[in-house]
């Protein structure tokens, strides 16, 4: 098992920083899930993550800088759409996508053109890249296509051994990932919405949105590969909204004999299933959500129910989460 370390001390974070140095993994916490981090720009290094997640090594990595220097430095080009949403959401739950400097590596950019930055809002992702010195690239600290890890047990339970230490910061803030917008081209584009609301987006930089849950390049799933490679995790349902009880009472007619359920604050309570309780604001939801799937996976449910969700942009980074888990 790795070892597990308070993310906030000063030795926690010199030890980190000496590990990444050498090539091995360090996992901390971000305000939005924890990382799983290599120095970015060693394509040695971004290899290893790689191969712990199981991730195809076509999927590009979030480089994780400390500011805007640093960001700029890892890029072609640095627009006043860049100026202006780094000054209002940095540090912060929000990555660029820009044209990659030729510098860069192509290993953390996933074979692409393009490099994606963001400055983390967590004080101990913003330490370990100080003390290192140099940008770390980090995806979220899980299997390639599991549940996104918001406590440090996620991420040892998930990965084990494949990373050398877990920084442990308790639960992350956010708990959903950080909204990806595209600045290539001339028009701002959300790739995954997260956890910087769109509207906030919209009253710094226009940014356009397609309809249903967005892929962002090269992140494609593949559901029969992803049942192939991994131990058995509950097959998450959406139902519509007032039907949860009869689907609850469906599923134990068809004999599925452990059904868990997603219910939020206030909402009534289907018998027969172990139920998650969230709470009723897209926030409040989002901080727990993968929390109670965990937690549901290892109560052993084989299905989980969930009610669908608000459809407003208030909402979008829940119902992307839910409905792409749904799908696999
Ligand atoms: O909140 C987060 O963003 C977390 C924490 C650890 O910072 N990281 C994270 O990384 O969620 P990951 O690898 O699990 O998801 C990164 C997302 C993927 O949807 C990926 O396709 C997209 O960002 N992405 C990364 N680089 C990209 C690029 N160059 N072009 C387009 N999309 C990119
Ligand atoms: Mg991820």
């Amino acid at each position: 098992m790795p070892r597990v370390l308070p993310a906030l001390e000063p030795e926690s974070i010199a030890l980190a920083a000496r590990l990444l140095r050498a090539g091995e993994l360090v996992a901390f916490p971000t305000e939005t899930v924890y990382g799983l981090g290599a120095r970015a720009l060693d394509p040695v290094h971004t290899a290893r993550i790689f191969a712990a997640k199981g991730r195809p090594t076509t999927h590009p990595l979030i480089a994780h800088v400390d500011g805007p220097a640093m960001a700029r430095e890892l890029v072609a080009s640095w627009g006043p759409a860049a100026e202006a949403l780094a000054a209002a959401f940095w540090p912060g739950p929000l990555t660029l996508v820009l044209e990659r400097a030729s510098h860069v590596p192509s290993g953390v950019a996933g074979g692409g053109t393009s490099i994606a930055v963001r400055v983390p809002g967590h004080p101990c992702a913003l330490a370990l890249i100080r003390a290192l010195g140099e940008p770390i690239a980090a995806p979220s600290a899980n299997r390639y296509q599991g549940l996104s890890p918001t406590l440090a047990a996620h991420v040892v339970r998930s990965l084990g051994d494949a990373v050398a230490l877990v920084l442990d910061g308790g639960p992350c803030e956010a708990g959903v990932e950080s909204t990806v917008v595209d600045l290539r081209s001339p028009i701002a584009r959300v790739l995954r919405p997260g956890a910087v609301p769109l509207d906030a987006l919209a009253a710094v930089w226009p940014v356009t949105r397609a309809e249903g849950p967005q892929l962002a390049a090269g992140e494609r799933a593949s559901p029969g590969l992803d049942a192939k490679h991994y131990a058995p995790r509950a097959r998450l349902l959406l139902c519509a909204r007032g039907t949860l009880g009869a689907q609850v009472a469906d599923q134990l007619a068809r004999g599925v004999d452990a059904v868990g359920a997603l219910v939020t604050e206030g909402s009534s309570s289907p018998p027969g299933a172990r139920l998650e309780r969230l709470d009723a604001t897209p926030t409040g939801y989002a901080h727990g959500l993968f929390a109670a799937l965990h937690r549901l996976d290892e109560a052993g449910v084989s299905v989980v129910l969930a009610e669908a969700v608000p459809d407003t942009d208030a909402w979008a980074a829940v119902r992307d989460r839910l409905t792409r888990a749904a799908s696999l």
